[in-house]
Parts: structure tokens; C-alpha cells; sequence
């Protein structure tokens, strides 16, 4: 059967931070945009970010945008591209007062200015010591963003297609993308979004690991997407670990906790971060923190029975304070880890939380992709923001607090990008190549009409098993090894994955199947690119490689999934206007 089309100027595909502001940007320029989303866009992982959103305002000591972006390149292990950290730190400002602008409920200084927190890795003149950059709302910063700009786009018109998965590209003879294939989770029903634009913001894929802060719906559903299409996915080698997840839970405990003064303690009661980062200590970068608390465990001074845990103590920072900046995490420490953190510290220890890799894409959102001839050129049609896009700000380690700014950024600067080529005419209605849907048909098919095979849920634990077990904190080359043999097995047992119910109507079983397909590549570019890189660089750390190789690996990963083959690109060493930052040692 005829598949449904329906047209639009621009499809975007996720709701969270920077699906909404690229909308935004789209529907206030009276173009016809589809949200598309699985869950209600305020239900987005966005909403699950707590300590702040960066940008030097200054406003409560001084601070500038050279300063963010020198913490930024270095925090990165300069992987990091310094032409597009240089524009996303100067735009920083603009976009988050912006946001106050749209009504984004901050918390205020006595003056009436944004209150600002310090965060790892952000310091003042260039390393001297912390400086307090994230823009905070309470520790629900994420979640009231999300609000923020779901009012905002209602307001201005945003068409949003909630409940639907999107599944597969739809890429034309020239190679050009022409919409997505989405299905409908309430009927089961499968219909093409034909646009002249397709903006991926479909977030994280931290459901890769067994013990991640994520939501079940990170799913890396864009990533699985584009390598599907034939589009490689980028430095998918780095992913940051989180210091404070809640022990067994893994839910986040924002580094807003040890910016407001809190510090992680060992067995032996011993603020260990001294140690190993004397000048700025638990407010180092997140993959050196979390390095230590996982040594300090591995060497015996874990905390608990199973000495499997770091305590973090915040109890000195006093009830008021708490409750006033720290609610939040008051709550998820009474609900989740039993203690009440304005008496006892809280179990934490380091959980999987961000992707640094995926989408390659330029500062305006274009997805890029080699050129056969040593160059890059852009994939007319397709665009990608926010975590699944890999600009590359963060590099092989991201700062925290810059995630809600590179949503912001990105997401408004894909927004334009879009509005730009539609009205240079770069981008126009080209027809649906004949066959489209079918891929996506087969897929379907395949699912429905298997009789019997392997279970997702068991595969999808295998999966997350592997990944916790061979590509974690610390590498190691034979561990890897087996890593590689055991994802491939793993993504050969997912190509037999069967459901039992068959049935169309909110049938989750199928949406999971779906999802499954997109955690084997996320897990599979991530265990090859990794296994290849031998370095230590940012958050990948490997035993046989311990240090950092700038004159070997200091270029970007590209795994594609034709021919499961790896190529390599140069690191954009140069910024925009100003100097570049040369690669030094990295100590903090
Ligand atoms: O710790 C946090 O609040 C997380 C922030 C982030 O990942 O940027």
C-alpha cells in the first residue's frame, strides 16, 4: 500500500533543546515546520540537564569569551575545533540572554543579574582558577529551557507531531535528502515527511551503557539513521563518563553540587582531588575527575561494604543553600541513593552521560561528508544539531554546561543556515525518488512477518553489557579486541531481532525493535573507532597508549557503515579571528 506524504518546508526530527530553537528560528520565519518527537517535547532529555547553561557574562566577577573558549579547546584535549568553539563561546551571551528575553525563569544575583555558579573546567585568565560561568535555574536549568522554548515555538506556530518515530532518511538520485520516513506510534501507521529541509536534533545515545544518566529514549535514533544512508558518523570513540551518577541508579547529580562547594571524599575520608588536580581540584575537567574516582576505586579506597563508590558531601554547604540552589538534588539523593544530603554524602560514581561524537556537520548544521578528492562537501538537504551533530566543539572531552549552550547555538545557527538556503534557492522541493519508503517497508516487513529469533530486550542488554564491560572509563587494547568481536555478534543478532506482538496500535514492541537497530551502529562505530585509536586522548584512555599522540591522532574519526571502514580528517586547528591554541600538556 501507498505510503502517506505529507510536505513541508522543513521537517525537524526531536524535540529537545536544539529541535526546538532550530524550529523556533524556522516558524518565526514563516516556514512551514513539522516537530517530529516520541515523546511530548517537554519530556525530552533536555529536561534532565541541571547545573546551567555556559556564557561569560561576568556578572558576578570578570570573565570574557577568550577565557571560555581557551577552557574549551583544552578541555576537548584539543580535538576540538577551534574555528567553530571560537563562535560558539562569542555567541554565548547572545543566545542565553535571549533566552532570558523569551521568558526563561533564572535564578537572580541581589542585582537582578542571571545567577552564575563555576563548573569544571571553566576558569578565569586562562586556567588560574574557577571562575562562575554556568547561567543557573536552580539544578532544573535543562528543564526550564525546555519550557522556554516549547512556549516559544507554540507561539509561534511550530506544527508538532508528538508520539512518532522517526526511521529512515530519504536520500534522491544525487544523493540529496528529500525527507524521513516516520511512523506513527499511536495507530502503527507509516507515512513520508517530504520537505525541502530535514534537521536532525535527536539527542544522545547514553542507552549504549548499562549504567548511564540517560533517558530510555537516547536511543542515537539520528545516528542510526544517517549510517544507514551511507552518511559517516564522527569521533564516536569519546564518551564522557559523568563523575557523580548515583551509585546503582545512575541518575545525575549535577556538578553544580561541587560548583556551589560540595567535594567527592575516599574511604579514608580523603578529598582525593587534591592529588590529582592541585589548583582547581574537583572542578577539573569531567574525564579527569572521573579517572580519579574510578583509580581511587580500583585501588581499594572505594567507599561501602563493596568499597564499589565515592562519596560526595555537601552537608557543609547548610539546608538554606541547598534547598535554595540544590533542590533538585535533594529529592533524587532522598529517592534514589536513601540519603538526605543535608545530613550524609551522597554514594556517587562515574555514570555514562554524553556523546562528544556523531553527525559531522559545519557550523550552520550542514552535514558534511568527505568528497572523494581530499575535500568535504555538504549533503544537500540534511542538517543536524545539538548532541547527534558533532560540530566538533567538545572534541574528546566536553565542559560541562556547554551542552545547553551548544544546543542553543547550534540549534538557532542551523535554524538560519536552513532559512538561508531556502532563500538563495539552494534548496527546493525535489521529487521522492521512486522507491521511497521501501528500505524502511522491508525493514518493517522483516519485523512483522518473522516467525521467530532473538529477543530485543536480551540483545539490548548483551549490547549495553559489552560496551559497559570492554569500552568504559579505562581501555584496554585486549579487552577491546574482544569488544569489537562481541558488538559484531551482538549487531548480527539484532538483524534477527523478532517481536512477538504484531499488533499496530502503541505497540512498543516494535518502537524497541526500532531502537535497537540504531544502538548497534551507535555501539558498533564506537567499539571500532575506538579499538583503531591508539592514544589516550580526553575520555578515551587506553593502558597500552597512555599519553596523547597530537603528531599521530590528532584528526577526527570518520566510521562508515558501508564496508564498516574508518577514514580520518584533519582537526581545524585554526579559529575564526583570533590565535589558535597550541596543544600543550593538560593538567589542572
Ligand atoms: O552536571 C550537570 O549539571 C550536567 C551538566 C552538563 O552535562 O552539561
Amino acid at each position: 500500500m501507498a505510503m502517506t506524504i505529507r510536505q513541508f518546508d522543513a521537517v525537524v526530527v526531536g524535540a529537545g533543546g536544539s529541535g526546538l530553537r532550530a524550529a523556533l528560528q524556522l516558524a518565526e520565519s514563516n516556514l512551514r515546520v513539522a516537530v517530529l518527537s516520541k515523546v511530548f517535547p517537554t519530556r525530552s532529555h533536555t529536561v534532565a540537564a541541571q547545573g546551567g547553561v555556559s556564557a561569560s557574562l561576568g556578572n558576578d566577577e570578570p570573565d570574557n569569551w577568550h577565557w571560555h573558549m581557551y577552557d574549551t579547546v583544552k578541555g576537548s584535549d584539543y580535538l576540538g575545533d577551534q574555528d567553530a568553539i571560537e563562535y560558539m563561546c562569542r555567541k554565548a551571551n547572545e543566545v542565553v540572554i535571549e533566552l532570558e528575553h523569551f521568558g526563561m525563569p533564572f535564578d537572580r544575583l541581589d542585582n537582578g543579574k542571571i545567577y552564575q555558579r563555576p563548573f569544571g573546567g571553566h576558569t578565569s585568565n586562562y586556567g588560574e582558577r574557577p571562575v562562575k560561568r554556568a547561567c543557573a535555574a536552580a539544578d532544573r536549568t535543562g528543564h526550564a529551557m525546555l519550557h522556554t522554548l516549547y512556549q516559544r515555538n507554540v507561539r509561534a506556530n511550530t506544527q508538532f507531531f508528538v508520539e512518532w518515530m522517526a526511521l529512515d532518511l530519504i536520500r534522491d538520485a544525487d544523493g540529496d535528502v528529500v525527507g524521513v520516513v516516520a511512523l506513527e506510534m499511536e495507530t502503527g501507521e507509516v507515512m513520508i515527511f517530504q520537505a525541502k529541509a530535514t534537521l536532525l536534533a535527536t539527542g544522545g545515545a547514553g542507552r549504549i551503557y548499562a549504567a548511564s544518566t540517560n533517558a530510555f529514549i537516547n536511543t542515537g535514533d539520528g545516528l542510526g539513521m544517517v549510517a544507514r544512508a551511507g552518511i559517516p558518523l564522527q569521533d564516536m570513540e569519546f564518551w564522557q563518563f559523568h563523575p557523580t551518577g548515583v551509585a546503582g541508579a545512575g541518575v545525575l547529580i549535577t556538578e553544580g553540587v561541587r560548583g556551589e562547594g560540595g567535594f567527592l571524599l575516599n574511604k579514608n575520608g580523603e578529598r582525593f582531588m587534591e592529588r590529582y588536580a592541585p589548583t582547581v581540584k574537583d572542578l577539573a575537567g569531567r574525564d579527569v575527575v572521573a579517572r580519579a574516582m574510578a583509580t581511587e576505586i580500583k585501588e581499594g579506597r572505594g567507599c561501602g561494604k563493596d568499597a564499589d563508590h565515592i562519596l560526595l558531601k555537601l552537608d557543609h554547604l547548610g539546608a538554606d543553600v541547598i534547598d535554595k540552589r540544590l533542590p533538585g538534588i535533594r529529592e533524587i539523593a532522598k529517592k534514589f541513593a536513601n540519603v538526605d544530603p543535608v545530613k550524609d554524602p551522597i554514594p556517587v560514581v562515574p555514570t555514562c552521560h554524553y556523546m562528544m561524537g556523531g553527525i559531522p556537520t559545519n557550523i550552520g548544521g550542514q552535514v558534511i561528508v568527505p568528497d572523494g578528492k581530499g575535500g568535504e562537501q555538504v549533503i544537500r538537504g540534511l542538517y543536524a544539531a545539538g548532541e547527534c551533530a558533532c560540530v566538533s566543539v567538545h572534541g574528546a572531552n566536553r565542559l560541562g554546561t556547554n551542552s545547553l549552550l551548544d544546543l542553543l547555538v547550534f540549534g538557532k545557527s542551523s535554524g538560519d543556515q536552513v532559512v538561508h538556503d531556502l532563500a538563495s534557492d539552494t534548496l527546493t522541493q525535489k521529487p521522492l525518488p521512486a522507491d521511497a519508503g521501501d528500505y524502511t517497508r522491508a525493514r518493517l516487513a522483516r519485523l512483522d512477518g518473522a516467525k521467530s529469533g532473538e529477543s530485543v530486550a536480551e540483545v539490548g542488554a548483551e549490547l549495553r553489557r559489552t560496551m559497559q564491560l570492554h569500552c568504559g572509563v579505562f581501555r584496554f587494547p585486549d579487552s577491546l579486541t574482544e569488544g569489537v568481536r562481541k558488538i559484531r555478534e551482538v549487531a548480527d543478532r539484532a538483524a534477527n531481532s523478532f517481536i512477538a506482538d504484531k499488533s499496530k496500535v502503541f505497540n512498543t514492541a516494535r518502537v524497541e525493535a526500532l531502537e535497537l537497530d540504531n544502538l548497534v551502529e551507535t555501539a558498533v562505530s564506537t567499539m571500532i573507532s575506538a579499538d583503531a585509536r591508539h592514544e589516550s586522548r580526553g575520555a578515551h584512555d587506553r593502558s597500552d597508549y597512555p599519553s596523547r599522540d597530537d603528531a599521530a591522532w590528532m584528526k577526527h574519526t570518520l566510521w562508515f557503515k558501508e564496508g564498516d571502514k574508518l577514514e580520518y580528517k584533519p582537526v581545524k586547528l585554526k579559529p575564526m579571528t583570533v590565535e589558535s591554541f597550541e596543544p600543550k600538556a593538560r593538567v589542572y
